[in-house]
C-alpha cells in the first residue's frame, strides 16, 4: 500500500477451505490483480469465515499457508497489497459484535447462501453460519473500503454491508465509508464442469471443478468429460446451453479472445475442439501461476514473516476505524 498519494482502497476476501478453484481464481484472484496499481489493495485470507464449517485443523493451517502464496503467485505484491490473515487481525471479530447490534435477524434470514449452506450442514446450523455477513461487513467496513471486486455469489452480502453501514452512519455520523462491490460480468459466475447449471464450488466433487493445483492431465481429463448438451452447436447461450455457454466464456477469459469469434472460429468443429482448446487454454493460464506458487510453497519462512508483516500494517488501518466506532458508541475510553 502506497505511503505518498493515496488511492482509493480495495478490500476482498477468499476462505481457505477446500480446494481454492478456477472459479475462484479467474472470478476473484486474477481480478484482483488486474486492479492492483489503481487501488490500495487489502487481500485477506478470511479463516474466521471458514470455521463456520467444521473443519480440520491442520488442513486449516495448510490451506491457510498455500492461499497466502496462491495471492502472490497469481502476481499480487505482498510489500504493496496487505495480504493477510483475518484472525491475525482482532478488530474483524470486535466489530463484527458491534455490527451484529445493527443488523436484523430478519436480514440474516433472507441471505440465500445461509439457506443453501443450511441445507447442505443440517447438522451443523451454527449462529456463526446465520452472523457470517456481519463478520463479511466488518472485514469490509474496517478499512474505510471503496470497492469490493467478488463473484456474482457474495453481492447480497455486498448489499447487506452497504446497509449496514448506512444505518450505522444514520445514528452515528461519518464512522463508515459505504462501499461499492464490483463484479466484472464475463467472471462473474464460473459453473460446475459436472452440473453446469451450479456455479463451481469448493464444497463440490472434484471433477466439477478445475483445483488452482490441478495437473495438466488432470485439467484436460475434467474439462473432456464437462457435461455439454446432445446438440453439437458452439453457441453462447446460459440458459438452453449452460455447459457449453461455461466452457466458452472460460476459454474467451483465459485466452482474451471474444466469446463471438471463438463461436465463428469453432463452427462445425464439434465440442471435442471446444473442449481441448479450452483445456489447452487454463493450462496455459494456471501454468506459470502454479510454478510460483510450488517455489513459494518451498520457503514458508517468507510466508510467515508477510503474513506477519502484513497483519500489523492491517492492525493499524483497522484500529483506527474500530477506535472511531467505540466512540461514537459511547463505549469509555480512560
Ligand atoms: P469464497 O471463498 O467462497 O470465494 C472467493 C471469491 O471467489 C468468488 N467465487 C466465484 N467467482 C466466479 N465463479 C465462481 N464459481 C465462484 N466461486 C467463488 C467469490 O465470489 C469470492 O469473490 N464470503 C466470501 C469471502 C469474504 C469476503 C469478505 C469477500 C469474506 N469477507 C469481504 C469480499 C469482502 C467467500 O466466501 O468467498
Amino acid at each position: 500500500m502506497s505511503q505518498t498519494e493515496p488511492k482509493p482502497i480495495l478490500f476482498s476476501g477468499i476462505q481457505p477451505s477446500g480446494h481454492i478453484h478456477l472459479g475462484n481464481y479467474i472470478g476473484a484472484m486474477r481480478n484482483f490483480k488486474l486492479l492492483e496499481d489503481q487501488y490500495d489493495c487489502l487481500f485477506s485470507i478470511v479463516d474466521l469465515h471458514a470455521l463456520t464449517v467444521r473443519q480440520e485443523p491442520a488442513s486449516l493451517r495448510r490451506q491457510t499457508l498455500e492461499l497466502a502464496a496462491m495471492y502472490i503467485a497469481a502476481g499480487l505484491n505482498p510489500a504493496e497489497s496487505i495480504i493477510y490473515c483475518q484472525s491475525h487481525v482482532p478488530q474483524h471479530a470486535e466489530l463484527a459484535w458491534i455490527l451484529n447490534c445493527f443488523t436484523y435477524m430478519g436480514e440474516l434470514s433472507r441471505m440465500t447462501q445461509f439457506k443453501d449452506k443450511a441445507k447442505k450442514h443440517q447438522d451443523n446450523i451454527n449462529a456463526g453460519l446465520f452472523t457470517y455477513p456481519v463478520l463479511m461487513a466488518a472485514d469490509i467496513l474496517l478499512y474505510q473500503t471503496d470497492v469490493v471486486p467478488v463473484g456474482a455469489d457474495q453481492k447480497q452480502h455486498i448489499e447487506l454491508a452497504r446497509d449496514i453501514a448506512q444505518r450505522f452512519n444514520a445514528i452515528h455520523p461519518g464512522v463508515f465509508k459505504v462501499p461499492e462491490g464490483y463484479i466484472p460480468r464475463q467472471t462473474a459466475k464460473i459453473m460446475s464442469l459436472t452440473e453446469p447449471g451450479k456455479k463451481m464450488s469448493k464444497s463440490d466433487s472434484d471433477d466439477s471443478m478445475i483445483s488452482f493445483t490441478d495437473t495438466p492431465p488432470e485439467i484436460r481429463r475434467k474439462i473432456k468429460r464437462a457435461v455439454t448438451d446432445s446438440d453439437a452447436e458452439i453457441r453462447f447461450d446460459r440458459r438452453n446451453k449452460p455447459g457449453v455457454s461455461n466452457l466458452l466464456g472460460i476459454l474467451s477469459v483465459c485466452s482474451g479472445e471474444k466469446v463471438d469469434k471463438i463461436c465463428q472460429r469453432l463452427e462445425g468443429k464439434g465440442y471435442g475442439a471446444l473442449k481441448e482448446e479450452t483445456a489447452e487454454a487454463v493450462v496455459a493460464m494456471l501454468a506459470p501461476v502454479q510454478e510460483r506458487f510450488h517455489t513459494l510453497m518451498e520457503d514458508k519462512a517468507y510466508l510467515a514473516e508477510t503474513l506477519r508483516n502484513n497483519a500489523q500494517r492491517a492492525q493499524k488501518l483497522a484500529q483506527r476505524t474500530l477506535q472511531k466506532a467505540y466512540k461514537k458508541l459511547g463505549l469509555y475510553q480512560p
